[in-house]
């Protein structure tokens, strides 16, 4: 009896080492909880939630919310602070949603801007100045890439560490403030994201979270699409949740996981034309950004993307697109350029970024064996960083928010299929797959 106990003992002790040492030195954390917010009491026409997106060549939009109907839309900027030479006009939305009722959406064009340069800009006359720096013309750029936000511990980690870096362009690839239909949510993730979202441009797709659909009495997207206007309109679409835009050497296109993808849609007959506008001379790097990835193998949201990739990814592989960043799995996986399920030197990479921090916590189960297009998978939470050195070389990072601590967890040079044999022997058949009715 005695000696049993002390077996079972000694075996639980040693199956405790044998698990610590297998789960390797990082223990991953739980969620966090959602942040609290203070009330604050600025004056009804004090802009609140400022933030920028890029709004065609050498302009930006600059928006801003406040609670006062009769605040004016304008913008004053200028490159030294306090003295602006410019001011711009532009328009302003509201929209209901039950018994909650926005308060003015600002949203103002500003422009012609120079490249990589800091504008000083204050908004609606009123309220404290802010300050922003344009892209580059060419490469050099970084983009910092974190999806699946959210307003957490965890969120606020990785603001942070997305702060410390130092970037041109922000991508999310969906899943922004997590309101869930609690409106007054949206406004506390405007203020949460103000200080980095008013400083360089944050480029958004759509993810479920913004849905906020109530059948009969609310459509979908009607919030995200008052609060984040992107250059639809710039990039000759019709709706707000799909959209691209060009910035140093780089086309990006961002595609809606929400909207129709089948091949009568509109947003897959626009992608066709974007795609026969991109020029590889001047924009060497394609890159796609979507909010349900086509290429996971974590148990969560297996299968969700079948359908768009069904129909797409013949579309993204003819035109040897780059890279596909996506959200939506609380977690992180790095493919292999990869097509049609299989590694392919011609298709793009997929990387999975669903990890920003949200209060749904990770997403920790993965499918075995690992695929062999997977090349690398974790669920932690963080943010990626894609530094384009070049028409031909960028390097990709993952860090994740170690205890707070960002550190690099996964990180690989990417060569563009700009000078590949992809390119050229695809000629014809991207024509075909575009140019087909
Ligand atoms: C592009 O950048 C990579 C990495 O820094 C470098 O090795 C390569 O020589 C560069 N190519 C050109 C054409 O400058």
């Amino acid at each position: 009896m005695e000696l049993k106990l002390v077996s079972t003992t000694l075996t639980v002790f040693l199956l405790m080492i044998s698990v610590t040492v297998t789960i390797a030195d990082y223990i991953r954390p739980q969620p966090r909880e959602t942040l609290q917010f203070s009330w604050k009491s600025n004056s009804p026409s004090y802009p609140q939630q400022v933030h920028i997106s890029l709004a065609g060549e050498k302009h930006m939009r600059v928006s801003w919310i406040t609670d006062d109907n009769s605040s004016p839309s304008v913008v004053e900027y200028g490159t030294s602070p306090g003295r602006y030479s410019s001011m711009a006009e532009g328009e302003s939305t509201s929209y209901n949603y039950l018994f909650y009722t926005s308060g003015k959406i600002h949203h103002i064009v500003i422009g012609p801007l120079e490249h990589d340069t800091t504008y000083f800009y204050r908004c609606g006359r009123q309220g404290p100045e802010f300050q922003l720096k344009t892209p580059p013309a060419q490469f050099p750029v970084t983009f910092a890439v974190a999806g699946d936000l959210g307003q957490t511990g965890w969120t606020k980690s990785t603001l942070e560490h997305i702060d410390l870096c130092k970037y041109d362009v922000h991508l999310l690839p969906g899943d922004l403030s997590y309101a869930d239909y609690m409106q007054h949510r949206w406004d506390t993730f405007g203020e949460l994201v103000q200080p980095l979202a008013s400083a360089r441009p944050w480029m958004v797709t759509e993810g479920n979270h913004e849905k906020e659909y109530i059948p009969l009495l609310k459509d979908g997207f009607a919030s995200y699409n008052a609060r984040w206007k992107m250059p639809s309109e710039e990039s000759g679409s019709t709706s707000n949740l799909y959209y691209s835009f060009e910035v140093s050497g780089v086309h990006i296109i961002m595609l809606g996981s929400y909207a129709d993808y089948d091949k009568h849609s509109d947003q897959y007959n626009w992608l066709k034309a974007d795609l026969l506008k991109v020029d590889r001379k001047k924009t060497p790097w394609l890159l796609v950004l979507l909010h349900v990835p086509w290429y996971n193998s974590n148990e969560a949201h297996q299968g969700e993307g079948d359908g768009m990739m069904q129909a797409m990814e013949p579309l993204l592989y003819a035109a040897s697109v780059d890279l596909v960043l996506s959200g939506h799995v609380h977690a992180y996986e790095r493919s292999n350029r990869v097509n049609n399920r299989r590694p392919d030197s011609c298709g793009p990479v997929h990387i999975t970024i669903g990890d920003g921090g949200n209060r749904e916590g990770l997403a920790r189960r993965y499918k075995n064996p690992k695929p062999d297009w997977s090349v690398f998978r974790e669920a932690s939470f963080g943010h990626g960083e894609l530094k384009i050195a070049n028409a031909t070389h960028a390097f990709w990072s993952w860090h994740r928010n170690d205890d707070d601590e960002p550190v690099r967890s996964d990180q690989v040079w990417i060569t563009s299929l700009v000078n590949s044999e992809c390119l050229a022997e695809k000629s014809h058949e991207f024509r075909k797959i575009l140019m087909a009715p």
